[in-house]
């Protein structure tokens, strides 16, 4: 049997590039929030036993839930930045997570992950050394702009990645890598960079495209057609 691991949701951004007031994480589609899809998500894998959700203080969205589809929820209080919002879910974990127990760390904001997905990045994750991210190969051509809008150089795609979420590190080692990231002021956007940053080679697992991250009202409409094509 696979052993659990719990997840961490970072949902304390307060972004409204949407323009009203409600951050992105508790926009409501098909009368739930992004969180409680990306929860639906996580919770979706047998060995996801919980989840720890930092969220900004005194946040008026958080519904307070403490289980939610029969599985643990916590809350804790975030940070200015992503990183510093998962290292306070880190701290927050329950004591039966161990220091080397691995942990999923996943954006709120992202709420359309497979099971399919989850589930590569969980086997071919827990037999690596370091971990692994969800992510997927860039597709289009790159081009360099210049100040003026022009371009100025085409950049080799070859070997790059897009990043997503979830990722899957050891409870200790990433918590001293956002640690040390924070102490050294370098602001990571994903935990990957945090471990990058200590020597180490996380695994790139390849992702579907459909685990977007929304960041555009466009987003958002792809969200509720992927979510009603699956229900048919
Ligand atoms: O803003 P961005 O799209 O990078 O946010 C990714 C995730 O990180 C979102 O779920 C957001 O709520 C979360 N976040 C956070 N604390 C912050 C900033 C973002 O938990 N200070």
């Amino acid at each position: 049997m696979m052993a659990r691991v719990w997840a961490v949701v970072p949902a304390a951004g307060r972004g409204t590039r949407f323009g009203g007031d409600l951050p992105k994480q508790y926009l409501v589609v098909d009368g739930a929030p992004l969180i409680a899809h990306a929860l639906t998500a996580l919770f979706a894998h047998d060995a996801v036993e919980g989840a720890v959700v930092p969220v900004s203080e005194n946040d008026p969205d958080w519904p307070g839930w403490t289980e939610f589809a029969g599985k643990a929820v916590q809350s804790c209080i975030g940070g200015a930045t992503r990183a510093a919002s998962v290292l306070a879910g880190l701290q927050a974990l329950p004591g039966s997570v161990r220091a080397d127990d691995f942990v999923l760390v996943h954006d709120a904001a992202r709420p359309n992950l497979s099971l399919t997905d989850l589930s590569h990045l969980m086997e071919r994750g827990r037999n690596d050394p370091v971990g692994a991210i969800l992510a997927a190969p860039v597709r289009d051509t790159l081009k360099r702009a210049g100040d003026d809008g022009g371009i100025d150089a085409t950049e080799p795609r070859e070997r790059l990645w897009r990043a997503f979420t979830p990722q899957l590190f050891r409870r200790m080692q990433l918590t001293r890598a956002l640690e040390s990231a924070l102490a050294d002021g370098v602001e990571v956007t994903d935990e990957a960079m945090a471990m990058e940053r200590l020597g180490l080679r996380p695994l790139l697992v390849e992702g579907s495209e459909s685990n977007f991250k929304i960041t555009t009202p466009a987003d958002l409409a792809r969200f509720a057609f992927e979510l009603a094509q699956r229900s048919r």
